[in-house]
């Protein structure tokens, strides 16, 4: 056997990152060697493990930086200094307050306690050295510069730098660096070797790799402590029984009454805590709710290894032909989708087509005239969908929004929520509708052909032909469809926001004159560019949209499938069971939002930004199948209200009317909701002449 290393000297410190020459801590490297590109996640290694097995990593990195001493099964403190690292240097404060004598693994398994942030921390410090990009919904990928910069440089091998090396190391000959040793230690203690290696290296291998990891003194000792409290935990752990709603008490709920779920689930989670079950009238099985903004958190950091979206998505992915949906996809292939929809739900996409969007929006609002009475639901639907077919679709299918948008209610009413029997999908007037929308999928393959599009700004349709041009075993046609009715669920969504917007905006002078003042601004000089909509430039009204997403959140719930059995905080969901994500009930709770009650769009403004708590703001959901677009969603319904502002003033009527919800399939406004036109400016050039009309009688139930 050939022996290239045996001393330590000078192989205990942190290894350089890449670009900057940060020193990449042990919990780094560790991730690095985890980072599974395709799924933009860690391998899918058992959680209690992964979390003693970071702990694990800044204990050897602490005695690696001689703070500490693992040799024996007691731990010592050698030097309480800090060592001038974030990642590690509460850990030794913590160590150094505590007055007892303690076991490696005692510390193991405290630390294993908070391994979330710690493996947050590191995550965040990866992509603030540029190692790492981070992308909405809790994906991680090597960072594009990196992966630009390619073998040979420091950046570009950062991560192939640990895979590789560790790889080499345990199936060359050679006696590994001190902390190679650890590392190989620490990972097989979470058994990662089984996705790192090919299945017969692994197999070869295994003699050598447990060998390799019991070298070195810290990792020997990290390892036993790992697998010590691995199994400790895997005794069992006491949870709690999940307690039942009783009907009667729900019944009893003015929320309920009122159609407001989020106040609802916020409600039940005050009377019964973060977990609890309800049945459904409609249905034989309980399902459990998860509410609160620890709820909130667990799903954005745990949910992936636990929850499916498939089964709440296969009943309207069959009606449509479809094999698979993004909405209902998970892992890898989940995220290589969300990827292909990325450009189209970006805000620089939009950006590129600004112009296109003003003068669409002004098309629809030029058929509001003074005296109209506008039922909110309806128009502002018309407007968003309009938008959403031009600037996605690059077509007009006003005629068919209604058609489109009564089939994807059906089908959330009848699949994903499972209110109604299978047959209402099949009555005549579906069935009609479903060849109306046909029509429409055949309008927008014959509207793509290399032909049409030649010298076309990039629209989603686009995108969705390259991804089945590249690869049409992985997105065939017969899936397309499905996808085509994703950004009409995001149009409504955007509709509901933007009429329950109106309807705070019209209600509350004062913001209606700030909103309309900051519309004078921006169209002054003509139409605002991007450069021009700066936050500070339609502040008023963006935490308008803010405001109106807490108190009416389109999309007050999530609901999944358990697929690995899991303890939310202290009750155990066993698998199979069906699981509401309450993410919007924190937006009902005094803690996060002093009189949640009250509409007030100051809770916005910097020094109060009471939003930011962690998992206090959920309207646009948590975890890996988060919105895609909420920046896009944000910006487009902002500038919507700006320009309705703009060019009317409106009333509500009656003018005492309060707000009432429909809260199925989604939270809407009721057709009660009625706006009338009080006022209207010029909005093509040619009106100007015509100046400011004044309030007129007419009253035109323009949608009903
Ligand atoms: C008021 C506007 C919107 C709201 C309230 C909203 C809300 C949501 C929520 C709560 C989810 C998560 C669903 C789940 O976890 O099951 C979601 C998913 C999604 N949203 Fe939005 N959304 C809005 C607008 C948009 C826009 C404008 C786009 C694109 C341009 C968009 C694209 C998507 C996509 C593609 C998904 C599926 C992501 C996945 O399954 O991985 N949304 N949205």
């Amino acid at each position: 056997m050939a022996f290239r290393c045996t001393s330590r000297v000078g192989q205990n410190a942190p290894t350089p990152g890449p670009g900057r020459r940060f020193p990449m801590r042990l919990p780094e490297e560790i991730i690095l060697l985890l980072l599974n590109e395709e799924s933009g996640y860690l391998e899918q290694v058992a959680g209690w493990n992964l979390s003693c097995v970071l702990a694990g990593a800044v204990l050897a990195d602490l005695d690696l930086e001689s703070r500490i001493d693992t040799a024996q099964e007691m731990l010592s403190l050698d030097d309480a200094s800090p060592v001038g690292d974030d990642l590690l240097d509460p850990v030794l404060a913590a160590i150094a307050a505590d007055p007892e004598p303690r076991s490696v693994s005692y510390w193991v398994e405290k630390i294993a306690g908070t391994s979330d942030e710690i493996l947050e921390h590191a995550l965040m410090r990866l992509s603030r050295h540029g190692v790492l990009d981070y992308t909405n919904g809790g994906f991680w990928s090597l960072s594009r510069n990196a992966a630009k910069a390619g073998n040979g440089t420091e950046s570009g091998e950062s991560r192939s730098i640990v895979r590789r090396r560790i790889v080499e190391t345990i199936l060359g000959d050679d006696i590994p660096y001190p902390r190679d040793a650890i590392i190989i230690g620490l990972a097989d203690a979470c058994d990662a070797f089984r996705f790192l290696l090919q299945p017969e290296d692994y197999e070869a291998s295994r003699e050598r790799i447990e060998l390799l990891g019991m070298l070195d003194r810290i990792s020997r000792s990290v390892a036993a402590a790992v697998a010590a409290t691995s199994v400790n935990r895997s005794i069992g752990v006491a949870t709690k029984p999940i307690p039942n709603v009783s009907l009667w008490k729900m019944l009893r709920k003015d929320s309920l009454w009122q159609g407001n779920t989020s106040k609802l689930l916020a409600d039940l989670y005050r009377d019964y805590g973060p977990v609890f079950a309800i049945k459904s009238p409609f249905s034989s099985k309980r399902a459990f709710v998860i509410a609160g903004n620890d709820a909130n958190i667990w799903v954005n950091r745990n949910g992936r290894m636990h929850l499916r979206s498939k089964e709440t998505m296969e009943g309207m992915e069959n009606v449509l032909g479809a094999s698979r949906s993004l909405p209902g996809m998970d892992g890898a292939e989940h995220f290589r989708m969300r990827k292909a929809f990325q450009m189209a739900s970006s805000r620089s996409r939009l950006n590129e087509r600004l112009g296109d969007m003003l003068q669409e929006i002004r098309l629809a609002l030029d058929s509001w005239n003074v005296g109209d009475v506008l039922v909110a639901k309806d128009a502002t639907r018309t407007l968003m969908s309009g938008q959403v077919s031009r600037l996605l679709f690059s077509m007009d299918f006003s005629d068919y929004v209604d058609d489109i948008h009564k089939y994807k209610n059906r089908m959330l009413i009848t699949y994903a929520q499972k209110i109604l029997p299978k047959f209402f999908m099949r009555t005549p007037r579906m069935k009609a509708i479903r060849r109306r929308i046909d029509r429409v999928y055949s309008m927008i393959r014959n509207s793509h052909t290399p032909a049409q599009r030649e010298n076309q700004p990039r629209d989603l349709i686009d995108d969705l032909i390259s991804l089945h041009d590249s690869d049409p075993q992985y997105f065939p046609d017969t899936d397309t469809r499905f996808m085509m009715i994703i950004p009409f669920v995001a149009a409504m969504y955007m509709g509901t926001a933007v009429g329950f917007g109106l309807y705070l905006m019209v209600s509350h002078p004062d913001i209606f004159q700030r909103v309309r003042r900051e519309a004078e601004a921006l169209f002054a000089n003509g139409d605002p560019g991007p450069e021009d909509l700066k936050e500070e430039a339609i502040d008023t009204a963006h935490r308008l949209i803010l405001e109106t997403l807490r108190i009416y959140p389109s999309v007050p719930l999530q609901l999944r499938t358990v697929m690995n059995s899991c303890i939310v905080e202290g009750y155990e969901l066993p698998i199979d069971s069906r699981v509401v994500i309450a993410s919007t009930a924190v937006h009902y709770l005094e803690e996060n939002y002093p009189e949640p009650e009250k509409f007030d769009i100051d809770r916005y403004l910097p020094g109060r930004e009471e939003h930011k708590k962690h998992g206090a703001y959920g309207a646009f959901g948590f975890g890996t199948h988060t919105c895609l677009g909420p920046r896009v969603a944000e910006y487009q319904m902002t500038i919507n209200l700006l320009m309705i502002a703009h060019y009317f003033e409106l009333e509500v009527l009656p003018s005492s009317y309060p707000v009432k919800i429909n809260p199925f399939p989604t939270c809407t406004p009721r057709k009660s909701l009625k706006l009338r036109i009080k006022s209207k400016r010029p909005i093509f050039p040619s009106d100007r002449a015509a100046g400011d009309r004044e309030t007129g009688d007419r009253e035109v139930a323009l949608t009903s």
